[in-house]
């Protein structure tokens, strides 16, 4: 086992750049971007060379700390570059709540550091990047062995997007919860569902299960509900972007139909989530903004025009599934059932979920 040896980001020992694998080359090539400017790791964000709920907050924290070193030595100038770049940073992409998480304590730190020499402020603001990055891959060790326990001996696993260690600090939370077991031999196979428009399931989930040579198999998205019928899933296990109040939950688009057809065939449909993604917040799942992506992820493929010039398209990269259909909820601290969700909150629980 390759332990936590993929990660999608790296932070300069000074903190004055962060190295980004480019998950939009994967599995082609591993090139790694090396960013120090605010723009350039929002753009990043955006167009999903780094992607992922915990990933990105841990990216949009330790590009705040790196982007840090180019702003003004004046502090009045320089609070107005951090203010600016806070906001430009939550303006990326809106769904995934860890994103806000991680920017409210990067403002918390550069708040309780004013009237600090600027460069221990700078200081300040790459610790906090780099707990904020440590905490996420203790999470998801954590929540790997949670989940691990949850599953059968030969256990045939389906899962949705990319919740591995591409899109965390490392380790990842439903592929870490499948990484576990296929520690403890419990793992016969998994299926991995190749999840249009992007295809984090074919690019990303199957590279990281190959790498470590862990039983696969890559499906088209429509192909689950036959699987489940065969008889050949034994749980479905997928992350999550936001998880509201009362237990719904807001993944990767395509999610709410294998749980539809999960709760169908009597097959349980595990969350594996930290903390840090669910928002206390919100009360409910519809009050959850769906980030819309470009018509092009749709109509194209790799340059390639896969529809007649011009048609029309829905492109939501996320959806919602109601908490009925989940069965539990494997955190850090536990698994939950998703009513007893809030309850279970730990008192440390991030505040400010937008
Ligand atoms: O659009 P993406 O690739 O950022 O979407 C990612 C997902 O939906 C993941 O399942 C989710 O962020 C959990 S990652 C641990």
């Amino acid at each position: 086992m390759n332990d936590a040896s993929i990660t999608p980001l790296r932070f300069d020992e000074d903190g004055r750049c962060v190295h980004l694998l480019d998950q939009r080359r994967l599995p082609d090539e591993e090139l790694w971007l090396r960013l120090d400017e605010i723009e350039a790791v929002a753009r990043a964000i955006e167009d999903l060379a780094v992607r992922g709920a915990p990933a990105i907050g841990c990216a949009a924290a330790m590009g705040l700390a790196a982007a840090s070193h180019g702003f003004a030595d004046t502090p009045a100038e320089f609070d107005a570059q951090v203010e600016a770049a806070l906001e430009r940073l939550a303006h990326t992409r809106p769904t995934a709540v860890n994103l806000f998480v991680a920017l409210d304590q990067m403002r918390a730190s550069f708040e309780a550091s004013r009237g600090r020499p600027l460069a221990e402020r700078r200081a300040a603001l790459a610790e906090t990047a780099r707990r904020h990055a440590a905490e996420d891959l203790a999470a998801c060790k954590a929540m790997g062995e949670h989940g691990a326990a949850l599953l059968p001996e030969g256990a045939r696993v389906l899962t949705h997007c990319n919740a591995g260690a591409l899109a965390t600090a490392g380790w990842g939370t439903a592929l870490g919860v499948i990484r576990s077991a296929h520690a403890l031999g419990k793992i016969a196979r998994v299926y991995v569902d190749e999840t249009r428009p992007v295809l984090q399931g074919a690019r990303l989930t199957a590279w990281e299960l190959m790498r470590e040579g862990i039983e696969m198999r890559l499906i088209t998205d429509s192909m689950a509900g036959a699987m489940m019928a065969a008889g050949e899933v034994d749980a479905v296990v997928v992350g999550a972007d936001r998880i509201t109040r009362n237990g719904d939950v807001a993944n990767k688009i395509g999610t709410y139909t294998l749980a539809v057809l999960a709760h169908h065939h009597e097959i349980p449909m595990y969350v594996a989530a930290p903390w840090t993604t669910v928002d206390l917040q919100t009360a409910e799942g519809a009050q959850i903004e769906i980030e819309q992506r470009r018509a092009e992820e749709v109509r194209e493929h790799g340059g390639r025009r896969l529809s007649p010039e011009g048609a029309a398209v829905c492109n939501p990269a996320f959806d919602v599934t109601p908490a009925a259909l989940v069965r539990a909820i494997i955190t850090e601290t536990g698994v939950f059932a998703p009513a007893e969700l809030a309850a279970a909150a730990p008192a440390a629980v991030p505040e400010g979920a937008r």
